[in-house]
């Protein structure tokens, strides 16, 4: 198999797929990109050998003899079965990936994209193949989050979206068990990305309030105690330029209530990216920073808004026809993102959402968090 872009993610995925038992070449633009990306899979690998953990028979050095590094995407697929793409979040780039890839492998091999929001069918216009062309989307890190989420494009077959399945379920996760989830739409975010996407408008309008009335980031986090990672250690974590590209996706393709707000786009523009540039929120040069809980709360963040934000999104989800049940969303988000999904938690309480999210309306003035109408009706319930 083939990971292009040799990145976070695509060296995360690369070293899953090691593991599985897969050849892998890993390619990237230049010999440093992929040097880099090679070197973290290897240290990864001789971890997990000092641990004992690595597959019966196995060495970090037999594995990494299998872990070949490219340059050139055309002559890395020519034997492929099957290829995936981690570059860059930007169409034009992702559909070059595609064309190559289609021109040079072998028809029958799979061309997947981990992009965290754009359309496959977009994507795949150019690789001769559509029908062959799917979205695998894996979750940061790679190697400890059990979701991949396997996407339809328009032009998708049942064939190709299988094998994405089976290659999906093949791959291992170093903490728990994997969760494979079917996404029947290629709509922007899929599932898990999908439903967390809005709670980013409110977290834009907290950002540029936190900053207009010079609250810390610290004290800003201590509003959100919780999840694994505090807000703005898990933003900084993603990538602000995932985030930001994500919110400009999102803006043209959901609602102009997306777009970056002033503190995520001064981030983007200084180049402060977050874990990957060693700055973002927080400096990451001493390694995951750890928020200052003694520094009081700024009091703008209410967590009864994303759950809101969420139950309606969820809703979304099912009247698009992207999943079938809640059921689904909520294994999902817990796979994707170590949060519980919010939807069977508010089978009886869900009224309630509809006028928290009246109030937010009323407080941001965003008409994206209007409850939907599978939300108001109460149907959604039906969807087990
Ligand atoms: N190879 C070998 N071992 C590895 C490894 C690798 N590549 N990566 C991690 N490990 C090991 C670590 O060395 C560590 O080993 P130890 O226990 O012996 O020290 C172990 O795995 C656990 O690693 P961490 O200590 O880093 O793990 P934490 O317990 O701190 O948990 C976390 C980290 C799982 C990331 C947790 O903080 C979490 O769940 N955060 C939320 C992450 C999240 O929400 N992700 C989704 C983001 S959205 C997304 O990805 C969508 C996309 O489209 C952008």
């Amino acid at each position: 198999m083939v990971v292009v872009g040799a990145g976070q993610m695509g060296n995360g995925i690369a070293q899953m797929s090691l593991l599985a038992g897969y050849n892998v070449t890993l390619v990237d633009i230049n010999d440093d990109f992929v040097g880099k990306g090679w070197n973290k899979i290897d240290v990864g690998m001789k971890k997990l050998e000092s641990k004992g953990t690595l597959p019966e028979g196995s060495t970090a050095a037999s594995l990494m003899e299998k872990c070949k590094k490219s340059t050139n995407i055309a002559s890395a697929v020519k034997d492929a079965d099957i290829m995936i793409e981690a570059v860059i979040e930007k169409m034009d780039v992702k559909k070059q990936v595609f064309k190559t890839a289609g021109d040079n492998a072998p028809s029958h091999c799979v061309l997947a994209s981990n992009t965290s929001t754009m359309s496959i069918t977009e994507m795949s216009k150019d690789s001769g193949r559509p029908d062959k062309c799917i979205g695998m989307h894996f979750f940061n890190p790679v190697p400890l989050m059990r979701l991949i989420e396997v996407i339809y494009s328009d032009h998708s077959s049942d064939e190709s979206v299988n094998i994405g399945i089976e290659f999906a379920e093949s791959i291992p996760c170093l903490r728990g068990k994997r969760y494979v989830a079917k996404v029947l739409k290629d709509k922007p975010g899929f599932i898990c990305n999908r439903v967390t996407a809005p709670a980013q408008i409110y977290q834009n309008y907290v950002f540029d309030k936190a900053l207009d009335e010079g609250f810390t980031w610290d004290q800003l986090d201590n509003d959100s105690r919780g999840g694994p990672m505090s807000m703005t250690v898990l933003a900084d974590y993603v990538g602000i330029d995932t985030l930001y590209h994500g919110q400009i996706y999102y803006s043209q393709t959901l609602s102009p209530d997306f777009a970056p707000g002033k503190v995520i786009s001064q981030l983007f523009n200084e180049g402060k990216l977050g874990a990957k540039t060693g700055q973002g929120f927080r400096d990451w040069s001493k390694g995951r920073p750890k928020p200052d809980k003694t520094a009081g709360k700024a009091k703008l963040y209410n967590l009864k808004f994303p759950l809101a934000i969420m139950v309606n999104e969820a809703c979304r989800v099912l009247e698009e026809g992207i999943t079938t049940t809640y059921k689904i969303i909520d294994d999902t988000l817990m796979a994707g993102m170590n949060m519980p999904g919010p939807m069977a938690a508010n089978v009886k309480t869900w009224q309630n959402q509809v006028k928290v999210l009246e109030e937010l309306v009323e407080l941001t003035r965003k008409e994206y968090f209007k409850p939907c109408e599978l939300l108001t009706s109460g149907k959604w319930v039906e969807y087990i």
